[in-house]
């Protein structure tokens, strides 16, 4: 088994798609079913010895800074390397991992998933691979980076093809890969895409690159859709996510974190999580496919559906949330109705 301390977490791409949500708050940053996504996809790489996470983010260190707090209960350490022009996913992870020379993980920062990781290490250690990646099998493969496969090693790369382009493929990069010392060397200096360029170019030098198809649950959360549809994944207990767990459900699926107030003529129906400093009114009915955040507010008679309030948010009286994702501190008013995957920005106030 390959020994891994360190995660590389890509985290420096501009999360246009999760847009006005990322304007402010970087796309692993961003709160997910009870911490941010990136604290809750670390904390799952723990048990396989991770104690050390290397975030390769864009220019603003700033955003991430609550990552650390996050972490600390798990022992987990974290360093924040910023680059000054984005310098793409192999560029980010070479300038963030100047020096070391043992293997690391590297995970992109948008994927949910139940991987087992522990697998992955042992198939790259079996493999005496440069590097091991894990694949998933989707239907569309033209948002991914298609892997051609000859038994276990990876014989192609074909970033995001035309769709129909490639019948018969449909293993992708699954954004999660062991990369052994050495191998962003003698690439050139600048921007450098490791599905583009690195991956290629070290099949092209006979290096070996090894996949490893995963079969469970996998999601790229890189949009509003896939966002809720994998906050669902998460509250119905098919991917472990440590954040989740801390906080105790009742048989119903129903979590309230401490602090959170509910008043007894609410109605929660699970699978929900209630944030810590949450209040919900009498009369409010929230839930199923619910995550409130810290702090958020529900006024009575407001109905919550599958939906995901950033912390601060204030839901007024009445108003209906169906489908939809709001940001920090949101104010939907009183009677107000959100709802087919609507979006809203931190701070916006919505029929208010
Ligand atoms: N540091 C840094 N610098 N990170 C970056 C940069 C950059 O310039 N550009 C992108 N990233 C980070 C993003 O923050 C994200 O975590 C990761 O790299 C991948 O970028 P995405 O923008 O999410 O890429 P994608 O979803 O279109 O495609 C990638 O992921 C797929 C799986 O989800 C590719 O790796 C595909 O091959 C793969 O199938
Ligand atoms: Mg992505």
């Amino acid at each position: 088994m390959t020994a891994v301390r360190t995660a590389l977490v890509l985290a420096g791409g501009r999360g246009t798609r999760l847009l006005p949500l990322t304007a402010r708050t970087p796309k692993p940053m961003l709160p997910f079913c009870g911490a941010s996504l990136v604290a809750g996809m670390v904390r799952r790489l723990v048990p396989h010895g991770v104690d050390h996470v290397v975030l390769a983010v864009g220019a603003d260190a700033a955003p991430f800074a609550p990552l650390a707090a996050e972490l600390a209960g798990d022992g987990v350490s974290v360093e924040v390397a910023t680059e000054p022009e984005p310098l793409d996913t192999a560029g980010g992870a070479r300038l963030a991992l100047r020096g070391r020379d043992r293997p690391v993980l590297v995970l992109n920062g948008d994927v949910l998933t139940d991987l087992d990781v522990g697998a992955l290490l042992a198939r790259h250690a079996a493999e005496e691979a440069d590097v091991t990646l894990a694949l998933t099998r989707v239907e569309d493969t033209s948002a991914f980076g298609v892997c051609l496969l000859d038994g276990v090693r990876i014989t192609g790369f074909v970033e995001k093809p035309a769709p129909g382009t490639l019948p018969g493929h449909d293993t992708v990069n699954a954004g999660t890969y062991v990369l052994g010392p050495g191998v962003l060397d003698g690439f050139p200096d600048g921007p450098l895409s490791f599905e583009r360029t690195v991956f290629p170019g070290l099949l092209a030098a006979g290096r070996r690159i090894v996949g490893h198809v995963a079969t469970g649950v996998w999601s790229d959360l890189g949009t509003p859709e896939r966002l809720l549809d994998g906050q669902r994944t998460v509250l119905s207990g098919a991917v472990a996510w440590p954040p989740l767990a801390d906080v105790p459900a009742t048989a119903d699926g129903v979590r309230v974190a401490a602090g959170a107030r509910v008043d007894p003529d609410a109605v929660l129906r699970g699978p929900v999580l209630v944030g810590p400093g949450a209040v919900v009114a009498a009369g409010a009915v929230v839930g199923p496919d619910v995550v409130l955040a810290r702090g958020v507010e529900v006024e009575s008679g407001a109905r919550v559906e599958d939906a995901a309030v950033g912390p601060g948010s204030r839901i007024g009286a009445d108003a209906v949330v169906r489908r939809a994702l709001l940001g920090s501190d949101v104010t939907v008013g009183p009677g107000a109705v959100v709802a087919d995957l609507a979006v809203l920005a931190d701070g916006e106030r919505f029929g208010a």
